[in-house]
């Protein structure tokens, strides 16, 4: 988008989460609670991204891409301090600058595209999202005159009794004209309870000096919610969650049980497979169509499905591939393994693919059969229509030919 550039405030401490991770870094659905920012500030067509950082600040850096302006806030002195600390890189800009937050990772693409939308449209000096929620504790109140315009916002320390009650809340997403804000920027005066530079102030900074503010109310209520506590990112990630799930149903994807399905952000899932109950689907996973997932699966991350494969209950695969019309029904674990089509694995069926320094690689043939509880001790390869009997332990380095069949312990091949 032209003439928009956006600050990402991700300094502050996070210190109501308990946690020695940095808050940004924090995981909701397989990504790092940073990276639904980055992403929203992306799709804008936003020029420049800076990202405000102060605590952790190392941590977090090393997880930015490249393009992203990175800035230091050397002291936390609060919001309005923070955005002060990019001023530099906002000299000679006349254009606008979007102002969001790190913590607040179900803030949707289309809403901000609309903030900014509205802003432009209504050319003001800033607008800023609003949500009306059931429980606004800990948020900014919006602050409204007799004639319904915005005049400040209250930050929950500040607000009078009567302010408390206010269920409209400050979201922490605006849009303002550059020049304008950092002119009033310094006209916010210290929070003195809390010893800090709102941002939130410079509402009634401008509104005091005639400028004109506008607001947007979400009609998604839970897109305003700020990560503060470990509750939050459990409240965060229900809702995240969800919403990965509607996106695949909406792709052909048949979910049988969205309550207990669990499958991270960047999954991709073919038409008409099915997710039965309780399955767990992690990061950089590919599915093919008309599979059979579940119930009670765990796919890990790095594998890939072709079509038409079954993976019944207490299953865990890991770091492997599957070829189309590959089964394997019953309990058992796959790591490091790179399976043909038309493989059948028994139940109980594992690769020992550590050998406690390096993780070995399973090589299974096309139509190979995998008997029941056959153990592989990687690096092992099964050959095209290959079979394993019963119980047998297939130990490390060996080849079984095409079409051979191998039993017992150690496995053998059968001559006839
Ligand atoms: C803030 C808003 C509040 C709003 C809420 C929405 C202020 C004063 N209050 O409150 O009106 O309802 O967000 O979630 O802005 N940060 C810095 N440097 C600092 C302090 C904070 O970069 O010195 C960053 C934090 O990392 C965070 C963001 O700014 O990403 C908001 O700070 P936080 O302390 O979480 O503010 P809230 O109390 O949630
Ligand atoms: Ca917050």
């Amino acid at each position: 988008m032209k003439d928009l550039r956006t600050i990402i405030l991700a300094a502050g401490k996070g210190a109501r989460l308990k946690s020695d991770i940095p808050k940004v870094l924090h995981n909701i659905g397989g990504e790092p609670m940073i990276d639904y920012i980055l992403i929203i500030a992306k799709s804008l067509g936003s020029l420049k991204t800076n990202v405000i950082l102060g605590h952790q600040s190392e941590k977090v850096k090393e997880h930015l891409p490249e393009n992203i302006d990175i800035v230091i806030q050397n002291k936390l002195l609060g919001t309005a301090d923070a955005v002060k600390s990019a001023a530099g890189n906002f000299r000679g800009y006349k254009g606008d600058v979007l102002i969001l937050s790190g913590d607040t990772p179900l803030l949707k693409k289309d809403t901000i595209k609309e903030l900014v939308r509205h802003h432009k449209k209504k050319d003001v000096v800033c607008t800023f999202l609003t949500a009306v929620v059931q429980d606004n504790f800990g948020y900014g109140r919006i602050i409204r005159g007799m004639n319904g315009a915005v005049m400040a916002i209250r930050e929950e320390n500040d607000a009078s009794k009567y302010e408390k009650n206010i269920v409209e809340i400050n979201v922490g997403a605006y849009c303002f004209k550059s020049e304008i804000l950092y002119k009033f920027l310094n006209s916010i005066a210290v929070n003195k309870k809390k010893k800090e530079f709102y941002l939130t102030d410079i509402i009634e900074v401008l509104t005091g000096n005639g400028q004109k503010v506008e607001t947007l109310e979400t009609d998604d209520a839970k897109e305003g919610l700020g990560v503060n506590t470990q509750e939050d990112i459990a409240v965060c990630y229900d809702v995240i969650r969800h919403r990965i799930l509607k996106d695949l149903m909406r792709q052909g994807v048949t979910i049988i049980d969205p309550q207990t399905t669990y499958i991270n952000a960047k999954v991709k899932i073919g038409r008409d497979t099915v997710i039965r109950p309780f399955t767990f689907i992690e990061d950089n996973v590919k599915i093919g169509s008309h599979c059979m997932i579940g119930p009670f699966a765990r796919i890990r991350a790095d594998v890939k499905l072709g079509n038409k494969v079954t993976i019944g209950n207490f299953v865990e695969i890991s770091r492997s591939q599957i070829g189309n019309e590959t089964i394997m029904k019953h309990f058992g674990f796959l790591g490091d393994a790179v399976v043909g089509s038309h493989v059948n694995i028994g139940a109980g069926a594992v690769t020992a693919n550590y050998d406690g320094v390096n993780k070995n690689k399973t090589r299974i043939n096309d139509q190979a059969f995998i008997g029941s509880d056959s153990i592989l001790v990687a690096p092992v390869k099964v050959g095209k229509k290959a079979v394993t009997g019963a119980g047998c332990v297939v130990t490390k380095g060996k080849i079984i030919p095409d079409g051979k069949v191998v039993v017992g312990v150690p496995a053998k091949i059968i001559t006839h």
